[in-house]
This record gives structure tokens, C-alpha cells and sequence, in this order.
């Protein structure tokens, strides 16, 4: 079994679930835990713009919600012909939970990119920075 394969796949059909209607650019998603479970997500847009979530927050929220804490590895598709980055906000709330996150950026043919959080994410804010 190919693992990071089988992650794109889910993420891949979570995209089909992406509602956005305003921008267009759906956005798949999938975690895959530590303990080996594995949630999507998708991006939720709102006619109210701000209140959209992206595929990744969908994703962990899940996730974390179900009792997990820490994550392996983040698939992400999205429409586009390139691999794209997950948005900052959602790499500030995935360092949260795992500073060395793999990421597998995809475009719906295939995994096109193999990166790490901390390369995306270098010297991020984190829980030690916070006065105790
Ligand atoms: N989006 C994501 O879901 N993830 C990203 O990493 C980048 C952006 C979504 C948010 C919005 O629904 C649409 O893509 C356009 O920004």
C-alpha cells in the first residue's frame, strides 16, 4: 500500500465536496494522525467571504475534535495546474499540533511536490513563545 498515495486520493474527494461558489477554487484536504487514522476536509466559503474556512483547517478541526493530537502527513489538492501552499493561517494552526508536518502538495493528477511545515513555516510563533 502506498500510503501518501492513498492520502491523496481522500484529499482528492474532499475537493468533490468543496463548496465555493464564490471563488471556485476548491480545496481538498486530508490528515493522516500519528495513530494512523485519517480525517478530511474541505474548503467551506460563506456569502459572507471572511467567515470561509480553507480544505487544511476543515481537515485538523476534524481531526482534533475526534481526540487526535499530533499528525505524519497533510495531502493537499486544489484546482490549480501547480501545487499550492497551504494559506499562512492554516500553517500557523498546523505547526500547533506538528512543527515537522509533512506535506504532500497535489494538483488533482497527482502528488507534485513532498515538503515539511518547518520548511514552509521557518521559525514560526509557537506555544513556547508564550510567557509562563
Ligand atoms: N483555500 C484553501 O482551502 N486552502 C488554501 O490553502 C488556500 C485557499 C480556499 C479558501 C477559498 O475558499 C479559496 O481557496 C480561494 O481562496
Amino acid at each position: 500500500m502506498d500510503s501518501d498515495r492513498d492520502l491523496f486520493e481522500i484529499a482528492k474527494r474532499a475537493l468533490g465536496n468543496a463548496y465555493a461558489p464564490y471563488s471556485r477554487f476548491r480545496v481538498g484536504a486530508a490528515v493522516l494522525t500519528r495513530e494512523g487514522n485519517v480525517y478530511s476536509g474541505c474548503n467551506v466559503e460563506n456569502s459572507s467571504y471572511g467567515l470561509t474556512v480553507c480544505a487544511e483547517r476543515n481537515a485538523v478541526f476534524k481531526a482534533i475534535s475526534e481526540g487526535a493530537r499530533a499528525f505524519d502527513t497533510l495531502a493537499l489538492v486544489s484546482e490549480s495546474s501547480h501545487p499550492v501552499s497551504p494559506c499562512g493561517a492554516c500553517l500557523q494552526v498546523l505547526s500547533e499540533f506538528t512543527p515537522a508536518l509533512r506535506i504532500l502538495l497535489c494538483t488533482p493528477d497527482g502528488i507534485r511536490r513532498t515538503t515539511t511545515l518547518s520548511e514552509l513555516l521557518p521559525d514560526a510563533f509557537g506555544p513556547d513563545d508564550l510567557p509562563r
